[in-house]
C-alpha cells in the first residue's frame, strides 16, 4: 500500500525550506572551538545507527522509558480525558505511542504525528492508521521548534489536546532553546492544554559514559557517520581513521557532551575550504542535558506550565512528566 491509499484522515504538509547544512558545517568548522549540530546526525544510516543505540544494554533511556508508559498508561489515559487529541513531536517512536493509543481505546482519541522527515512520517502514521483504525490520525510535516498549524478537521469537537514528546530529546537542546521549544508548544496546545514529556536524570557519570560510549561502538559509528555524511554530501575527504569518538559527562554544565577528536595534525577539504586540525582538537557534535526533577519542572515553570504529575522508574534513572498549561 501506497501512503496515499493508507487511511490517514489528512495530511498537511508546512515543510520548511531544507536547512542550509553546507553553510552550517562551513561556520561550525570555522568556530573555536569546532562545533556541528546534532540534527544532522539524521540521515538515512545515522537513523538506523540511532535505532541500534536504543536498544543497547548500556543506553537505558529508552526500555526506562518504555517501562514508566506501561506502568503509568491507564493513569495518563484519566489525564487526558474523552476525545483527547494527542500531538506527538518526531514521530519515530513507535514503540511509544502504540502503549498510548492502546491505553485510550474507546476515548475516541485524535491523533497528530509532526516530523520534520516527510518520507519518515508519512510511513509511521500509514502503520498507525491500519493499526488502530478507531483513532483518526493526522500527519503534519513542520519544524515543530517553530509554531506551525494544526490541521483544522483535527481540531474540531475534540478534547483536551495533549502533545507527546518523548525520548528526552529535550535535553539536546541548549537551556534557551528547550525554554523556547516549551513556550511554542504552550502556544500551540494553549489553556487546557498539557504536555507529556520524557526526560532523563542526573545521575552516576559513570551510567552516563557508558550509555554514550558503549563497548560495541554504535555509539562511536553514529558520531563518526556524521564525518561520513558531509564526505559524500558536501564534497570532504574527512579520513574516518583520523577522528575519535569521544563521550563524557560534564558534571558542571549539567550534560553528557559529545565530541569527535583529531588523531593528529591534519588539514580537511570540504569543497574549496579547507580546515586545520591539531592533534587532539574536537569537534562538539552534541550536548545531551540531564536534569533534576525540580530543575526541569523550574525550566518548565518559566515556559508557561505547571507541573501536575510526574513518573520515574525504581531506579530513579529516567522521568515523564504531564504538565498543564497554566
Ligand atoms: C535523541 N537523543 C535524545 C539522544 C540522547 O540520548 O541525547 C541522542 C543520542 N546521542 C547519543 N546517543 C543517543
Amino acid at each position: 500500500m501506497t501512503a496515499t491509499e493508507t487511511p490517514i484522515l489528512e495530511f498537511l504538509d508546512n515543510h520548511p525550506a531544507a536547512g542550509d547544512f553546507h553553510a552550517d558545517v562551513l561556520a561550525g568548522l570555522a568556530a573555536r572551538p569546532k562545533r556541528l549540530a546534532p540534527k544532522y546526525f539524521y540521515d538515512k544510516v545515522g537513523s538506523e545507527l540511532f535505532d541500534r543505540i536504543t536498544e543497547l544494554p548500556e543506553y537505558y533511556p529508552t526500555r526506562t522509558e518504555i517501562g514508566i508508559l506501561e506502568a503509568a498508561a491507564g493513569e495518563i489515559a484519566e489525564l487526558c480525558g474523552p476525545k483527547p487529541l494527542l500531538l506527538e513531536y518526531g514521530s519515530g517512536s513507535s514503540r511509544k505511542i502504540r502503549i498510548l493509543l492502546e491505553a485510550l481505546a474507546g476515548r475516541d482519541a485524535r491523533y497528530v504525528a509532526i516530523d520534520i522527515s516527510k518520507q519518515h512520517l508519512l510511513e509511521s502514521v500509514a502503520a498507525l492508521a491500519e493499526e488502530f483504525p478507531a483513532v483518526a490520525v493526522y500527519a503534519v510535516c513542520a519544524d515543530y521548534s517553530k509554531p506551525y498549524p494544526l490541521p483544522p478537521s483535527a481540531l474540531e469537537g475534540a478534547g483536551r489536546r495533549v502533545a507527546f514528546f518523548p525520548g528526552s530529546t529535550i535535553g539536546n537542546f541548549s537551556p534557551s532553546e528547550a525554554v523556547g521549544f516549551l513556550c511554542n508548544t504552550a502556544q500551540t496546545i494553549g489553556p487546557g492544554g498539557s504536555l507529556l514529556i520524557g526526560v532523563d536524570l542526573d545521575k552516576d557519570a559513570r551510567i552516563l559514559d557508558a550509555a554514550y560510549d558503549d563497548a560495541a561502538g554504535v555509539t562511536a559509528a553514529f558520531n563518526l557517520n556524521l564525518l561520513r555524511r558531509i564526505n559524500r554530501e558536501l564534497d570532504a575527504d574527512f579520513d574516518l581513521g583520523a577522528f575519535e569518538h569521544k563521550a563524557f559527562y560534564n558534571r558542571p554544565a549539567g550534560r553528557v557532551e559529545m565530541h569527535l577528536a583529531s588523531l593528529r595534525d591534519q588539514q580537511v577539504r570540504v569543497g574549496e575550504a579547507v580546515f586545520g586540525f591539531a592533534a587532539g582538537e574536537t569537534i562538539h557534535t552534541e550536548n545531551s542535558h540531564k536534569f533534576t526533577l525540580e530543575g526541569f519542572q523550574r525550566l518548565a515553570e518559566q515556559a508557561g506550565f505547571r507541573p501536575v504529575r510526574v513518573w520515574t522508574d525504581p531506579d530513579g534513572l529516567f522521568s515523564l512528566h504531564w504538565l498543564d498549561v497554566r
